[in-house]
């Protein structure tokens, strides 16, 4: 029998949860289920309102938070089992993410804060759930970011072939698989959707600019595309990660926007993620032949056309062409991770978190 194993996550663009409900067999992968799951109105505008303004954030309202988002990922992963038909004692565990509330990888004492009470979930589904994979790596020396490659080298390395694996949410990371035994080397290279998400809301109250169709219909403002691109973020070395604390609408406004077109400003910030995903493949992988897209980006057509036009030799393609659906790749991530936890194997790289050594992530909960 196989074992089927659940991944739950809720990315930077707060836009609900993404469970899958996996089973592996014999190290092949297969999706018996998928749900997304929103967040109550009420939930997303509270998360939203603590992300736009941490220091507002009150120790009860992080516990109320912490508990209230922990219910949400026990209810999706409720559904998910129930869609599936799996019966729940077969599901080893759960792997659950839980929602980043803050990313802090640099300073004295570098942090990444998540919330979605595991044992929340553990009790309401009856389920070994598996959750805080960052902080081991964190207290290891590494950015406990991205968490991701060392799934993507599992499921997508091949042989002879420079590939790089993209993940477009709120914030974007490349994976870099090479085709020969060179190290797998991984990162945030900056924003993916996190900016065009908070322009689009603010402009026009639209929770994303769906396809892209309001960046196609601007035009690229360079001026102001340069000044963005001067950020030091993008000329750091990897390792790194960054996320909505450094860019968001406050960055963007802290340059020339006044007196521009809004949808010429959203085209520029459709071009800015473009642009240095492609500058961080250009200088970090030059040796790629496919770039393999996954996350909600994948389905921005306006930025995915500037990414096909930035990287002119290389086939670039969503990761449905190597056997996984771009919208559930990062779920089937955790459901993978909490495996290798519950059988005691390491589940970050070194080479791409900067840890000192590969650990063991998450901790357990025992229903
Ligand atoms: N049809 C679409 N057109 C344009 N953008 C989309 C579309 N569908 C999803 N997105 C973008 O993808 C984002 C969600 O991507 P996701 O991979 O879930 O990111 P995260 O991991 O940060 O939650 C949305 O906020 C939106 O910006
Ligand atoms: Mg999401």
């Amino acid at each position: 029998m196989p074992d089927y194993y659940i991944g739950l996550i809720s990315g930077t663009s707060m836009d609900g949860i993404d469970a899958v409900l996996a089973s592996f067999d014999r190290e092949v992968l297969e999706l018996r289920a998928t749900h997304a799951h929103a967040y109550p109105k009420e939930l997303g505008d509270a998360l939203q309102a603590t992300i736009k303004n941490p220091d507002a954030c009150g120790l009860d309202h992080l516990g109320v938070l912490d508990r209230w988002i922990g219910e949400c990922f026990r209810d999706a992963a409720l559904e998910i089992v129930n869609k599936s038909g799996v019966p729940m004692a077969d599901i080893v565990a759960i792997g659950s993410h839980g929602q980043t509330l803050r990313h802090q990888p640099a300073g004295v004492r570098p942090f990444s804060l998540q919330v979605g009470d595991p044992a929340t979930i553990a009790a309401g589904t009856g389920i070994t759930t598996v959750a805080d994979f960052r902080r081991a790596d964190i207290a290891a020396g590494g950015q406990g970011a991205p968490l991701v490659p060392p799934f993507h080298d599992w499921l997508f390395r091949a042989k002879g072939t420079h590939r790089v694996v993209l993940n477009l949410g709120g914030i974007a990371n490349v994976t870099v698989l090479p085709g020969d035994d060179s190290p797998v080397i991984g990162f945030d290279t900056g924003p993916g959707n996190t900016l065009l998400d908070a322009w689009i809301g603010a402009q026009r109250a639209l929770p994303y600019d769906s396809d892209g169709q309001w960046a196609a219909s601007g035009a690229v403002i360079t001026g102001l595309l340069d000044e963005l691109m001067a950020d030091e973020y993008f000329e750091l070395l990897p390792p790194k990660s960054t996320g909505f604390e450094h860019f968001n609408l406050g960055w963007l406004k802290a340059c020339a926007i006044e007196d521009q077109s809004p949808r010429d400003i959203q085209a520029t910030l459709s071009e800015l993620t473009a642009r240095t995903v492609a500058a961080a493949i250009d200088t970090h992988a030059p040796a790629t032949k496919e770039v393999y897209v996954c996350g909600g980006g994948a389905h921005n057509q306006d930025l995915m056309r500037r990414l096909k036009n930035r990287l002119p030799d290389k086939d670039v393609a969503s990761t449905l062409e190597v056997g996984l659906d771009p919208d559930w790749v990062e779920a089937a991530a955790f459901a993978w991770l909490a495996m290798r936890t519950i059988n005691k194997e390491t589940g970050n790289l070194p080479s791409v978190t900067g840890a000192s050594h590969r650990v063991v992530l998450g901790a357990i909960h025992y229903p």
